[in-house]
C-alpha cells in the first residue's frame, strides 16, 4: 500500500481556544475598511496578526480554517476552505417577482455575508460574552434549477447539468426537505455563530425569500486521532481530491472552459446536498468485521482493509477479486481507482446531524452529505449510480437535499453573488 494525500482528512481540535478578541478585532478592522464603518470602530481595534492567514494544522492535525476566511475571490468561500466545525444548510424559495428585486436580494445577501465574514457582529448578537465573529465564517450561496424558470428571464441560461435532484433507487425523499431556488451554506467554528448569521441573513432578506428546509450539522472530534467519525462509528472524509492543487481543482471542482457551460458559470461549482438518515439500531446489530467489509475500511484505525493506517491507499490492482477489499464495499464502488473512474472524483465536505428522537422514539442521526464538483452528472450522479443497492444502503436512507449551482466568487467590494449571471442575461 502506498500513502496518499487525503485532503481534509484529519480530526477536529477540541474546543476553540485559539478564538479570541484579536481575531474579532482584526475582522472588524477589515470590515470597517470596506463597508464604510466609522473610523472610530476601526481605531478601537488593537493590531493583531493577519486574520486571513491560515494558522496551519492544530495539535491534533486538523486543517484549521483561517480565523477570517477571505470573502472576495475567484471562487466562493466554504468550498476549499478547511472544514469548520459547524455548518447550517438551508434552502429557500424566492418570493420576489422581478429581476430588479432578485438583484436586490442577491446584493443584500452579499453585503451581509461580506460584513459578517469580516467580523461585523450579526444584528442579534449584542452581548460581548457571545463568541465573536468572524469565527472562520464562510457563507456559500447556490442557485437551484427552479430559479431558472420564466420569472426572472434566466431560462436558457441554466448551468448545463443543473436540474432538480432526482430520486435515486435507494432514496425515500420527503418533498418538504428537497430542492429550493437558493441554498445557503453557513460554516463557522461555533454553533451559535451559525444561528446568528442565519438570523441576520433572514432579517436582511425579509419578505424576499421563504425558508424551505434547513439542517444544522457538525463535525465530531477525532477519536482517538486522525479523521473524525460519523455516527456509524467509521472515520469519514479520509479521501478527497487534493485541494492544494490548482490543476486538480480546475479539473474536478471548478467550471473551467471549455466545458460547454455558460460564460457566467466559470469558476462556479455544482453543490450536491443529501440529507441521509442512519438506521443505527440495525447497524449496531452487525458484527464489526461485517461493518468493515461494508465500508472496506477498519473501524478502529480507518485503514483500508489489508492496511494499517488511514492515509494508505488501497491497491485494487493486486486484489482484482475483492478478497481483501470487497468489490461491493463502499469505498471500492465509490472510487474504483481506475483511469476511467478518475474523472468522477469530487470533493466531499459533509457534516453529521442529530435531530433528536423520531415519532417511534428512535434517534434521528445522519449525515448532511455535501459534495462539490465541476459536473454533477459526470461526478456525483455517476458515483451514486455505482453505489446503487450497495450493502450500506440497508442502513442509510437519503431523505432530502438538492442540486444547486454555486456561482463564481464575489470579486471585490462592488461585486455580488450571481452578478455575472444577471448581467449576461440582461439583454
Ligand atoms: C450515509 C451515507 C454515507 C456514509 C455513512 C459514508 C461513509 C463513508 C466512509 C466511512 C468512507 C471512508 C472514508 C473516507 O474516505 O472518507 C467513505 C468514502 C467515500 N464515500 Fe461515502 N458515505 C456515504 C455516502 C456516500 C455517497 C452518497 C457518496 C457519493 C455518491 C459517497 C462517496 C464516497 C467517496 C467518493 C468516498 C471515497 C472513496 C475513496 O476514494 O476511497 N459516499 N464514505
Amino acid at each position: 500500500m502506498r500513502s496518499e494525500r487525503t485532503g481534509d482528512e484529519t480530526g477536529p481540535a477540541q474546543g476553540g481556544g485559539r478564538r479570541g478578541f484579536l481575531k474579532y478585532a482584526a475582522g472588524v478592522a477589515g470590515a470597517a475598511a470596506g463597508t464604510g464603518l466609522s473610523a472610530g470602530t476601526a481605531a478601537a481595534v488593537p493590531a493583531g496578526r493577519a486574520a486571513e492567514s491560515s494558522p496551519g494544522p492544530s495539535a491534533e492535525g486538523r486543517h484549521l480554517p483561517p480565523d477570517r476566511v477571505p470573502f472576495h475571490g475567484r471562487h466562493q468561500a466554504g468550498i476549499l476552505t478547511p472544514q469548520q466545525l459547524f455548518a447550517g444548510f438551508a434552502a429557500f424559495d424566492v418570493l420576489v417577482q422581478d429581476r430588479a428585486d432578485l438583484i436586490r436580494l442577491l446584493q443584500r445577501l452579499t453585503d451581509r455575508s461580506r460584513m459578517l465574514s469580516a467580523g461585523v457582529k450579526p444584528r442579534d448578537e449584542r452581548t460581548a460574552s457571545e463568541p465573536p465573529t468572524p469565527d472562520s465564517l464562510s457563507v456559500t450561496v447556490g442557485l437551484g434549477a427552479s430559479l431558472f424558470d420564466d420569472r426572472f428571464g434566466l431560462a436558457g441560461h441554466k448551468p448545463r447539468h443543473l436540474k432538480a435532484m432526482p430520486a435515486f433507487p435507494d432514496d425515500r425523499l420527503d418533498p418538504a426537505r428537497c430542492h429550493g431556488d437558493l441554498s445557503v451554506q453557513v460554516c463557522a467554528e461555533h454553533p451559535d455563530a451559525i444561528v446568528h448569521v442565519l438570523r441576520d441573513l433572514g432579517r436582511a432578506t425579509h419578505g424576499m425569500i421563504r425558508p424551505r428546509w434547513r439542517m444544522d450539522a457538525f463535525m465530531n472530534p477525532s477519536r482517538p486521532s486522525g479523521s473524525p467519525r460519523n455516527f456509524l462509528g467509521f472515520k469519514d472524509g479520509i479521501v478527497n481530491p487534493d485541494t492544494a492543487s490548482g490543476a486538480e481543482m480546475d479539473r474536478l471542482i471548478w467550471v473551467t472552459p471549455p466545458c460547454g457551460e455558460p460564460d457566467w458559470a466559470e469558476g462556479g461549482s455544482y453543490q450536491v446536498l443529501r440529507l441521509i438518515r442512519f438506521h443505527g439500531d440495525a447497524w449496531d446489530d452487525v458484527p464489526v468485521e461485517r461493518q468493515e467489509k461494508i465500508f472496506g475500511r477498519r473501524k478502529a484505525s480507518g485503514a483500508p482493509l489489508g492496511g494499517d493506517r488511514e492515509d494508505e491507499a488501497p491497491d485494487y490492482r493486486d486484489d482484482p477479486d475483492g478478497r481483501i477489499v470487497p468489490l461491493d464495499s463502499h469505498i471500492r464502488l465509490a472510487n474504483p481507482r481506475t483511469p476511467h473512474s478518475d474523472k468522477s472524483r469530487f470533493l466531499r465536505r459533509s457534516y453529521n446531524y442529530d435531530q433528536g428522537y423520531d415519532g417511534q422514539g428512535r434517534m434521528n442521526l445522519g449525515l448532511v452529505f455535501c459534495g462539490y464538483q465541476q459536473n454533477v452528472q459526470r461526478q456525483f450522479a455517476t458515483v451514486q449510480r455505482r453505489l446503487r443497492h450497495e450493502p450500506l444502503s440497508r442502513f442509510v436512507t437519503p431523505e432530502g437535499g438538492g442540486y444547486f449551482f454555486v456561482p463564481p466568487g464575489v470579486r471585490d467590494e462592488e461585486d455580488w453573488f450571481g452578478s455575472r449571471l444577471m448581467r449576461d442575461t440582461a439583454r
